[in-house]
Protein backbone atom coordinates (compact mmCIF):
# COMPACT_ATOMS: atom_id res chain seq x y z
CA UNK A 1 0.00 0.00 0.00
CA UNK A 2 1.01 3.39 -0.66
CA UNK A 3 1.89 5.68 1.87
CA UNK A 4 -0.63 7.85 1.75
CA UNK A 5 -3.16 5.12 1.70
CA UNK A 6 -1.77 3.48 4.76
CA UNK A 7 -2.02 6.64 6.87
CA UNK A 8 -5.18 7.80 5.47
CA UNK A 9 -6.94 4.17 5.90
CA UNK A 10 -5.59 4.47 9.71
CA UNK A 11 -7.22 8.13 9.57
CA UNK A 12 -3.98 9.79 10.34
CA UNK A 13 -3.23 13.25 8.89
CA UNK A 14 0.18 14.41 8.49
CA UNK A 15 1.62 17.58 8.91
CA UNK A 16 2.00 20.47 6.59
CA UNK A 17 5.47 20.98 4.95
CA UNK A 18 6.32 23.06 6.50
CA UNK A 19 5.24 22.08 10.17
CA UNK A 20 7.28 18.64 8.87
CA UNK A 21 9.87 21.46 9.17
CA UNK A 22 9.26 23.39 11.91
CA UNK A 23 9.58 20.18 13.96
CA UNK A 24 13.08 18.42 12.04
CA UNK A 25 14.10 21.64 13.02
CA UNK A 26 13.22 22.03 16.76
CA UNK A 27 13.97 18.31 17.78
CA UNK A 28 17.69 18.41 15.88
CA UNK A 29 18.45 21.72 17.86
CA UNK A 30 17.24 20.00 21.42
CA UNK A 31 19.45 16.77 20.24
CA UNK A 32 22.40 18.95 19.69
CA UNK A 33 22.60 20.81 22.88
CA UNK A 34 21.14 17.73 24.77
CA UNK A 35 22.38 14.29 23.43
CA UNK A 36 23.67 12.09 25.24
CA UNK A 37 27.77 11.05 25.02
CA UNK A 38 27.78 7.86 23.87
CA UNK A 39 30.54 5.52 22.83
CA UNK A 40 28.79 4.45 19.51
CA UNK A 41 27.98 8.07 18.94
CA UNK A 42 31.94 8.62 18.21
CA UNK A 43 32.31 6.41 14.51
CA UNK A 44 30.31 5.96 11.74
CA UNK A 45 31.29 2.62 11.34
CA UNK A 46 28.56 0.63 10.49
CA UNK A 47 30.10 -2.96 12.82
CA UNK A 48 30.11 -0.53 15.71
CA UNK A 49 27.04 0.78 15.34
CA UNK A 50 25.29 -2.99 14.44
CA UNK A 51 26.72 -4.01 18.03
CA UNK A 52 25.46 -0.66 19.59
CA UNK A 53 22.19 -1.17 18.57
CA UNK A 54 21.77 -5.10 19.10
CA UNK A 55 23.30 -4.89 22.44
CA UNK A 56 20.51 -1.91 23.35
CA UNK A 57 18.00 -3.94 21.95
CA UNK A 58 17.82 -5.90 25.62
CA UNK A 59 19.17 -3.69 28.07
CA UNK A 60 19.62 0.07 29.07
CA UNK A 61 22.22 2.05 27.81
CA UNK A 62 24.41 2.63 31.10
CA UNK A 63 24.80 -0.79 30.99
CA UNK A 64 25.41 -1.26 27.81
CA UNK A 65 28.34 1.00 27.35
CA UNK A 66 31.05 -0.96 29.08
CA UNK A 67 30.17 -4.46 27.49
CA UNK A 68 30.45 -2.42 23.81
CA UNK A 69 33.77 -1.14 24.68
CA UNK A 70 35.11 -4.59 25.54
CA UNK A 71 33.31 -6.13 22.57
CA UNK A 72 34.99 -3.90 20.27
CA UNK A 73 37.99 -4.14 21.79
CA UNK A 74 37.99 -7.34 21.57
CA UNK A 75 36.44 -7.74 18.15
CA UNK A 76 37.57 -4.74 16.65
CA UNK A 77 36.28 -5.61 13.16
CA UNK A 78 33.40 -8.08 11.15
CA UNK A 79 36.04 -10.41 10.48
CA UNK A 80 37.29 -11.03 13.77
CA UNK A 81 33.95 -11.40 15.01
CA UNK A 82 33.44 -13.95 12.06
CA UNK A 83 36.05 -15.69 13.37
CA UNK A 84 35.54 -15.19 16.98
CA UNK A 85 35.30 -18.86 19.28
CA UNK A 86 32.16 -19.86 20.74
CA UNK A 87 33.99 -19.18 24.29
CA UNK A 88 34.89 -15.39 23.56
CA UNK A 89 31.56 -14.47 22.34
CA UNK A 90 30.02 -16.23 25.42
CA UNK A 91 32.26 -14.38 28.02
CA UNK A 92 31.63 -10.89 25.77
CA UNK A 93 27.92 -11.51 26.16
CA UNK A 94 27.83 -12.76 29.56
CA UNK A 95 25.21 -10.75 31.67
CA UNK A 96 23.55 -9.04 28.61
CA UNK A 97 21.15 -12.16 28.16
CA UNK A 98 19.67 -13.65 24.89
CA UNK A 99 22.93 -15.44 24.17
CA UNK A 100 21.11 -16.37 20.68
CA UNK A 101 21.50 -12.30 19.73
CA UNK A 102 25.36 -12.55 19.42
CA UNK A 103 25.43 -15.88 18.30
CA UNK A 104 23.48 -14.52 15.08
CA UNK A 105 25.47 -11.70 15.35
CA UNK A 106 28.34 -14.14 14.30
CA UNK A 107 26.64 -15.91 11.32
CA UNK A 108 25.74 -12.44 9.62
CA UNK A 109 29.46 -11.62 10.18
CA UNK A 110 29.82 -14.29 7.96
CA UNK A 111 27.72 -13.80 5.45
CA UNK A 112 29.13 -10.24 5.24
CA UNK A 113 33.00 -12.27 4.76
CA UNK A 114 30.65 -14.32 2.20
CA UNK A 115 28.80 -12.14 0.32
CA UNK A 116 29.84 -8.65 1.06
CA UNK A 117 33.70 -9.30 1.05
CA UNK A 118 34.04 -8.18 4.23
CA UNK A 119 32.24 -5.18 4.34
CA UNK A 120 29.10 -4.42 5.83
CA UNK A 121 26.52 -3.80 3.02
CA UNK A 122 25.15 -0.11 2.42
CA UNK A 123 22.20 -1.55 0.53
CA UNK A 124 19.22 -1.44 3.17
CA UNK A 125 17.43 -4.27 1.65
CA UNK A 126 21.11 -6.29 1.89
CA UNK A 127 21.22 -5.43 5.48
CA UNK A 128 17.76 -7.10 5.63
CA UNK A 129 19.06 -10.20 4.75
CA UNK A 130 21.54 -10.38 7.34
CA UNK A 131 20.97 -13.11 10.55
CA UNK A 132 18.96 -11.48 13.36
CA UNK A 133 18.55 -8.28 11.74
CA UNK A 134 14.94 -6.94 11.40
CA UNK A 135 13.82 -3.46 9.91
CA UNK A 136 14.22 -1.66 13.36
CA UNK A 137 17.92 -2.50 13.49
CA UNK A 138 18.27 -2.30 9.30
CA UNK A 139 16.82 1.15 9.71
CA UNK A 140 19.20 2.14 12.27
CA UNK A 141 22.42 1.22 11.19
CA UNK A 142 21.53 2.59 7.82
CA UNK A 143 20.36 5.20 8.71
CA UNK A 144 23.30 6.64 11.35
CA UNK A 145 26.27 4.73 9.42
CA UNK A 146 25.49 5.47 5.81
CA UNK A 147 23.13 8.97 6.30
CA UNK A 148 20.14 6.74 4.81
CA UNK A 149 16.32 8.31 5.70
CA UNK A 150 14.85 4.99 7.14
CA UNK A 151 13.28 4.64 9.91
CA UNK A 152 14.09 2.70 12.56
CA UNK A 153 10.78 2.58 14.84
CA UNK A 154 10.76 0.60 18.39
CA UNK A 155 8.55 0.53 21.41
CA UNK A 156 10.19 4.54 21.89
CA UNK A 157 9.70 5.77 18.85
CA UNK A 158 5.80 4.03 18.87
CA UNK A 159 5.57 5.85 22.12
CA UNK A 160 6.62 9.45 20.90
CA UNK A 161 4.73 9.62 17.72
CA UNK A 162 1.28 8.03 19.58
CA UNK A 163 1.09 11.20 21.97
CA UNK A 164 2.79 13.90 18.69
CA UNK A 165 -0.54 12.45 16.73
CA UNK A 166 -2.97 10.88 19.12
CA UNK A 167 -2.75 7.75 17.69
CA UNK A 168 -5.36 5.23 18.56
CA UNK A 169 -3.46 2.01 17.45
CA UNK A 170 -2.47 -0.90 19.18
CA UNK A 171 1.12 -0.47 19.57
CA UNK A 172 1.18 -4.46 20.74
CA UNK A 173 0.26 -5.43 17.28
CA UNK A 174 3.12 -6.39 14.96
CA UNK A 175 0.92 -4.55 12.04
CA UNK A 176 0.99 -1.50 13.52
CA UNK A 177 4.74 -0.67 13.15
CA UNK A 178 4.62 -0.45 9.26
CA UNK A 179 2.23 2.41 9.97
CA UNK A 180 4.64 3.95 11.87
CA UNK A 181 7.51 3.90 9.79
CA UNK A 182 5.65 5.55 6.99
CA UNK A 183 4.97 7.97 9.49
CA UNK A 184 8.90 8.42 9.95
CA UNK A 185 9.47 8.73 6.31
CA UNK A 186 7.77 11.61 5.98
CA UNK A 187 8.97 13.20 9.27
CA UNK A 188 12.12 12.48 9.21
CA UNK A 189 15.15 14.71 8.42
CA UNK A 190 16.73 14.15 5.27
CA UNK A 191 19.82 15.80 5.52
CA UNK A 192 20.71 14.21 9.17
CA UNK A 193 18.31 11.23 9.36
CA UNK A 194 20.76 9.36 11.88
CA UNK A 195 20.62 12.26 14.04
CA UNK A 196 16.56 12.17 13.35
CA UNK A 197 16.02 8.92 14.21
CA UNK A 198 18.57 9.17 17.51
CA UNK A 199 16.98 12.23 18.68
CA UNK A 200 13.56 10.32 19.14
CA UNK A 201 15.17 7.69 20.52
CA UNK A 202 16.59 9.89 23.39
CA UNK A 203 13.17 11.68 23.56
CA UNK A 204 11.68 8.53 24.05
CA UNK A 205 14.10 7.08 26.85
CA UNK A 206 14.71 10.76 28.92
CA UNK A 207 11.19 12.99 28.89
CA UNK A 208 8.76 11.17 26.60
CA UNK A 209 8.61 8.25 28.95
CA UNK A 210 6.33 5.51 29.64
CA UNK A 211 5.66 6.76 33.18
CA UNK A 212 6.00 10.14 35.33
CA UNK A 213 6.08 11.81 32.00
CA UNK A 214 5.08 15.24 31.90
CA UNK A 215 4.60 16.50 28.76
CA UNK A 216 5.44 20.39 29.28
CA UNK A 217 9.35 19.79 29.32
CA UNK A 218 8.89 18.02 26.13
CA UNK A 219 10.72 20.16 23.53
CA UNK A 220 8.47 19.47 20.77
CA UNK A 221 4.92 20.08 23.19
CA UNK A 222 3.99 22.57 20.81
CA UNK A 223 3.79 19.79 17.83
CA UNK A 224 1.94 17.48 20.55
CA UNK A 225 -1.71 17.30 19.76
CA UNK A 226 -1.85 14.61 22.83
CA UNK A 227 -0.70 17.73 25.08
CA UNK A 228 -2.66 20.45 23.18
CA UNK A 229 -5.92 18.27 23.81
CA UNK A 230 -4.80 17.00 27.14
CA UNK A 231 -5.41 14.08 26.10
CA UNK A 232 -1.88 12.42 26.45
CA UNK A 233 -2.79 10.10 29.11
CA UNK A 234 -4.37 8.09 26.75
CA UNK A 235 -1.86 7.31 24.69
CA UNK A 236 0.55 5.04 23.69
CA UNK A 237 -2.54 2.36 23.33
CA UNK A 238 -1.90 -0.93 24.62
CA UNK A 239 -3.77 -3.76 25.29
CA UNK A 240 -3.15 -5.71 27.32
CA UNK A 241 -2.76 -9.84 26.23
CA UNK A 242 -6.03 -11.30 27.58
CA UNK A 243 -4.31 -13.87 29.93
CA UNK A 244 -4.86 -17.96 28.74
CA UNK A 245 -4.33 -20.17 30.95
CA UNK A 246 -2.85 -23.81 29.92
CA UNK A 247 -4.32 -27.24 31.06
CA UNK A 248 -3.19 -30.16 30.59
CA UNK A 249 -5.13 -33.42 29.91
CA UNK A 250 -4.27 -36.34 29.35
CA UNK A 251 -6.79 -37.59 26.80
CA UNK A 252 -7.78 -41.60 26.60
CA UNK A 253 -9.71 -42.82 23.64
CA UNK A 254 -10.88 -46.39 24.46
CA UNK A 255 -11.89 -48.75 22.14
CA UNK A 256 -13.79 -52.22 22.57
CA UNK A 257 -13.78 -55.23 20.62
CA UNK A 258 -16.83 -54.00 18.03
CA UNK A 259 -14.53 -51.03 17.20
CA UNK A 260 -16.77 -48.71 19.00
CA UNK A 261 -14.95 -45.72 20.76
CA UNK A 262 -15.70 -43.90 24.59
CA UNK A 263 -16.98 -41.03 24.92
CA UNK A 264 -17.92 -39.04 28.43
CA UNK A 265 -20.43 -36.02 28.38
CA UNK A 266 -19.20 -32.46 29.97
CA UNK A 267 -21.23 -31.34 33.09
CA UNK A 268 -23.93 -28.88 32.27
CA UNK A 269 -21.63 -26.09 32.86
CA UNK A 270 -18.30 -24.48 32.11
CA UNK A 271 -16.10 -24.94 29.15
CA UNK A 272 -17.70 -26.92 26.23
CA UNK A 273 -20.99 -27.64 28.33
CA UNK A 274 -22.89 -30.81 27.42
CA UNK A 275 -20.43 -32.05 25.07
CA UNK A 276 -18.53 -35.27 24.36
CA UNK A 277 -15.43 -35.88 24.74
CA UNK A 278 -12.86 -38.71 25.38
CA UNK A 279 -11.93 -39.67 28.90
CA UNK A 280 -9.69 -36.59 29.87
CA UNK A 281 -7.54 -36.80 33.05
CA UNK A 282 -5.83 -33.73 34.36
CA UNK A 283 -2.26 -34.00 34.17
CA UNK A 284 -2.61 -32.49 38.15
CA UNK A 285 -4.34 -34.85 39.60
CA UNK A 286 -1.63 -37.73 38.90
CA UNK A 287 0.59 -35.67 41.28
CA UNK A 288 0.32 -38.17 44.04
CA UNK A 289 4.03 -39.84 43.66
CA UNK A 290 5.83 -36.24 42.84
CA UNK A 291 4.48 -36.29 39.13
CA UNK A 292 4.60 -32.38 38.90
CA UNK A 293 8.57 -32.72 38.83
CA UNK A 294 7.69 -34.78 35.13
CA UNK A 295 7.54 -32.44 32.20
CA UNK A 296 6.53 -32.96 28.83
CA UNK A 297 9.37 -35.02 27.47
CA UNK A 298 8.35 -37.83 30.04
CA UNK A 299 4.80 -38.75 29.07
CA UNK A 300 6.37 -41.49 27.76
CA UNK A 301 7.19 -42.71 31.07
CA UNK A 302 5.34 -46.15 31.46
CA UNK A 303 4.55 -45.15 34.71
CA UNK A 304 2.06 -42.46 33.57
CA UNK A 305 -0.06 -45.14 31.39
CA UNK A 306 -0.22 -47.58 34.45
CA UNK A 307 -1.23 -43.93 36.98
CA UNK A 308 -3.92 -43.83 34.23
CA UNK A 309 -5.46 -46.98 34.25
CA UNK A 310 -5.90 -47.09 38.25
CA UNK A 311 -7.49 -43.52 37.97
CA UNK A 312 -9.79 -45.10 35.19
CA UNK A 313 -10.91 -47.92 36.61
CA UNK A 314 -11.30 -46.06 40.35
CA UNK A 315 -13.51 -43.00 38.63
CA UNK A 316 -15.30 -45.36 35.67
CA UNK A 317 -15.11 -48.58 36.87
CA UNK A 318 -13.41 -49.58 33.63
CA UNK A 319 -10.63 -52.02 33.11
CA UNK A 320 -8.86 -50.77 30.02
CA UNK A 321 -4.97 -50.96 28.82
CA UNK A 322 -3.40 -48.61 27.68
CA UNK A 323 -0.76 -47.66 25.43
CA UNK A 324 2.73 -47.14 26.88
CA UNK A 325 2.82 -44.44 24.26
CA UNK A 326 1.04 -41.95 23.46
CA UNK A 327 -0.74 -41.60 20.17
CA UNK A 328 0.31 -37.28 19.74
CA UNK A 329 0.04 -34.23 21.81
CA UNK A 330 -2.43 -31.81 20.30
CA UNK A 331 -3.66 -27.91 21.44
CA UNK A 332 -6.51 -26.51 21.17
CA UNK A 333 -7.16 -22.57 22.28
CA UNK A 334 -10.57 -21.23 23.66
CA UNK A 335 -10.60 -17.77 24.21
CA UNK A 336 -9.03 -16.98 27.38
CA UNK A 337 -7.93 -20.94 28.07
CA UNK A 338 -5.42 -23.41 26.17
CA UNK A 339 -6.02 -27.22 26.39
CA UNK A 340 -2.97 -29.59 25.60
CA UNK A 341 -4.27 -33.09 25.33
CA UNK A 342 -1.71 -36.05 25.46
CA UNK A 343 -3.32 -38.10 23.72
CA UNK A 344 -3.24 -42.30 24.60
CA UNK A 345 -5.18 -45.22 22.78
CA UNK A 346 -6.41 -47.80 25.40
CA UNK A 347 -8.16 -50.74 24.69
CA UNK A 348 -11.23 -51.90 26.95
CA UNK A 349 -10.78 -55.05 28.97
CA UNK A 350 -14.24 -54.87 31.35
CA UNK A 351 -16.60 -52.86 31.63
CA UNK A 352 -18.76 -53.44 35.05
CA UNK A 353 -21.34 -51.25 35.63
CA UNK A 354 -21.91 -48.13 32.78
CA UNK A 355 -22.10 -44.37 33.87
CA UNK A 356 -25.23 -42.54 32.44
CA UNK A 357 -22.33 -40.03 31.47
CA UNK A 358 -20.52 -42.62 28.96
CA UNK A 359 -21.37 -43.21 25.80
CA UNK A 360 -19.41 -46.07 23.24
CA UNK A 361 -19.80 -44.44 19.17
CA UNK A 362 -18.21 -46.40 16.39
CA UNK A 363 -15.56 -44.77 14.09
CA UNK A 364 -18.28 -45.15 11.26
CA UNK A 365 -20.82 -42.91 12.67
CA UNK A 366 -18.63 -39.94 13.82
CA UNK A 367 -19.60 -37.76 10.91
CA UNK A 368 -23.19 -37.91 12.72
CA UNK A 369 -22.18 -36.71 15.89
CA UNK A 370 -21.73 -33.16 17.04
CA UNK A 371 -18.38 -33.19 18.29
CA UNK A 372 -17.00 -30.06 19.66
CA UNK A 373 -14.08 -29.57 17.84
CA UNK A 374 -11.37 -30.33 20.44
CA UNK A 375 -13.15 -34.01 20.39
CA UNK A 376 -12.84 -33.93 16.60
CA UNK A 377 -8.76 -33.38 16.62
CA UNK A 378 -8.43 -36.39 18.76
CA UNK A 379 -10.87 -38.69 16.35
CA UNK A 380 -8.81 -37.38 13.04
CA UNK A 381 -5.17 -37.88 15.39
CA UNK A 382 -6.23 -41.63 16.09
CA UNK A 383 -7.58 -42.21 12.33
CA UNK A 384 -4.75 -40.90 10.96
CA UNK A 385 -2.42 -42.44 13.02
CA UNK A 386 -4.21 -46.17 12.32
CA UNK A 387 -4.10 -45.69 8.85
CA UNK A 388 -0.52 -46.50 8.93
N1 LIG B 1 18.54 2.89 21.81
C1 LIG B 1 18.67 2.16 20.72
N2 LIG B 1 19.53 2.72 19.87
C2 LIG B 1 19.97 3.85 20.46
C3 LIG B 1 20.88 4.85 20.07
N3 LIG B 1 21.51 4.80 18.91
N4 LIG B 1 21.05 5.86 20.92
C4 LIG B 1 20.40 5.88 22.08
N5 LIG B 1 19.55 4.98 22.49
C5 LIG B 1 19.33 3.96 21.69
Amino acid sequence: MKQKDLLEKNKITMWSEEKVSDFRATLLQWYDENKRDLPWRRTSDPYCIWVSEIMLQQTQVDTVIPYYERFIETLPTIEALANASEATLLKLWEGLGYYSRVRNMKVAANQIMEEHQGKFPEEHKDVLTLKGIGPYTAGAVTSIAFGQPQPAVDGNVMRVLSRLFEIDLDISKASTRKVFEEMIRCLIDPNRPGDFNQALMDLGATICTPKNYSPEKSPVKDFNASYLNETWENYPVKKKKTKVTEQTYYTVMVKNDLGEYLYKKRPNKGVLAGMYTPLMIDREDLNEEGWKSFSQDDVCDSRVSQELELIISKSYDLKVKLNDQPKGILSHVFSHLKWELIVFEAELLEEDTRSSQLKWIHADRFDEEMFPVPTQKVNDLIDTLTLF
